[in-house]
């Protein structure tokens, strides 16, 4: 069965073509961070313009680098996201999915991120615990099985993703700044500025971090005022991403021991970052998996796994579906309810 994914939420365009039987066959993708970079922040309408100019070409690419005419199934991205973005992928996909006579599956774009180390050959089994970390998300989710999704902490605040780029903003380092932050701070002193690390000590599994950006505002506009941003920028680089990392296992190591979880996933854009993955991986006693770097942050990939994982929620094309919220732990498990 050759499933067909979608994935158009934010940025990115994704598509990639996925068989149950052999795995991964294609897989494309075109960023619009160039597009966005000049307004220093994704903008909706010009986001849903290149996802149209991008889409089809996309999906041509795939089939052919794949040598497949059409695919069994069409999986998209159904929310959460842009609204205008979703539109574009799911429109797409039931108009695609008409033509061909297959069924579409919706995805929730989080649950596609929590998926995809299943692309991996070294893949975890259930029970995990997750730690999702994007742009829009930061959270800890008790995965018990496909669609049995225990929501154990989320951020009260700024998701993490967030205080990466707006610090890096401060910082001037333009958008998206989360990785660009990350390569800096590879050169730079982590223990120069102490940051908080919000919410270690409090009980429970949830983050915080508009505390952690405050500081690293305060930070710079000290250094600004004392001419000395461009000496202390690679410094207070590094001493933020210690902190965030800090936070982020300290948090998933608390809620593991309490959980009793032996397998650690880390998953979404943040978990491109290479502190973290290290980080986790010596300090977790337990097993650590996570995506390759390039499927971590947005893709087609993720949505076209988490829909071979989901056929069992297929619908016949027509039902056009884009949410702009969409809680992850109201997911049942496959062919169970509504998804
Ligand atoms: O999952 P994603 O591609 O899109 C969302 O669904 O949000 O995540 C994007 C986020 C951005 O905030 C970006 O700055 C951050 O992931 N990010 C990183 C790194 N690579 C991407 N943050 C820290 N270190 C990185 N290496
Ligand atoms: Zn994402």
């Amino acid at each position: 069965m050759n499933v067909l994914g979608i994935e158009t939420s934010c940025d990115e365009t994704g598509v990639a073509l996925y068989s149950t039987e052999r795995g991964l066959l294609a897989d494309a993708l075109h960023s619009q961070v160039d597009l966005h970079a000049v307004y220093g922040g994704v903008v909706p309408e010009i986001a849903s313009r290149d996802h149209i100019r991008r889409l089809l070409p996309l999906i041509r690419q795939v089939l052919a680098q794949a040598g497949v005419a059409r695919p069994d199934a069409i999986a998209y991205t159904a929310g959460p996201g842009l609204v205008g973005a979703l539109m574009v992928g799911s429109g797409m996909a039931n108009g695609l999915g008409l033509a061909w006579n297959c069924p579409v599956i919706p995805v929730h774009h989080m649950e596609g991120h929590l998926l995809a180390p299943m692309l991996e050959e070294n893949s975890p089994e259930f029970p995990f615990l997750a730690l999702l970390v994007s742009g829009g998300h930061t959270m800890l989710i008790g995965v018990r099985g496909l669609g049995e999704y225990d929501l154990l902490g989320t951020t009260l605040d700024d998701a993490v993703g967030e205080a990466f780029d707006k610090s890096a903003k401060l910082l001037g380092l333009g958008y998206p700044g989360g990785p660009a932050l990350a390569a800096l701070a590879e050169s730079g002193n982590d223990a120069a500025f102490a940051l908080p690390r919000p919410m270690l000590n409090r009980p429970g599994f949830d983050f915080s971090f508009s505390g952690l950006k405050t500081a690293v505002m305060l930070v710079v506009r000290e250094a600004i005022a004392n001419g000395s941003l461009d000496a202390r920028r690679v410094d207070i680089a590094a001493s933020f991403q210690r902190a965030a990392v800090d936070t982020l296992v300290g948090r998933t190591l608390q809620a593991a021991r309490k959980e009793h979880f032996e397998r650690v996933v880390i998953a979404g854009g943040v978990g491109a970052n290479k502190l973290l993955r290290k980080d986790m991986a010596e300090r977790f006693a337990g097993e650590v998996y996570y995506p390759r770097m390039a499927y971590c942050t947005d893709n087609g990939a993720m949505i076209a796994v988490a829909g071979a994982l989901r056929l069992a929620d297929a619908k016949g094309a027509g039902e056009i579906r884009a949410r702009a919220r969409w809680a992850l732990d109201s997911l049942s498990r496959p062919g169970t309810g509504a998804t």
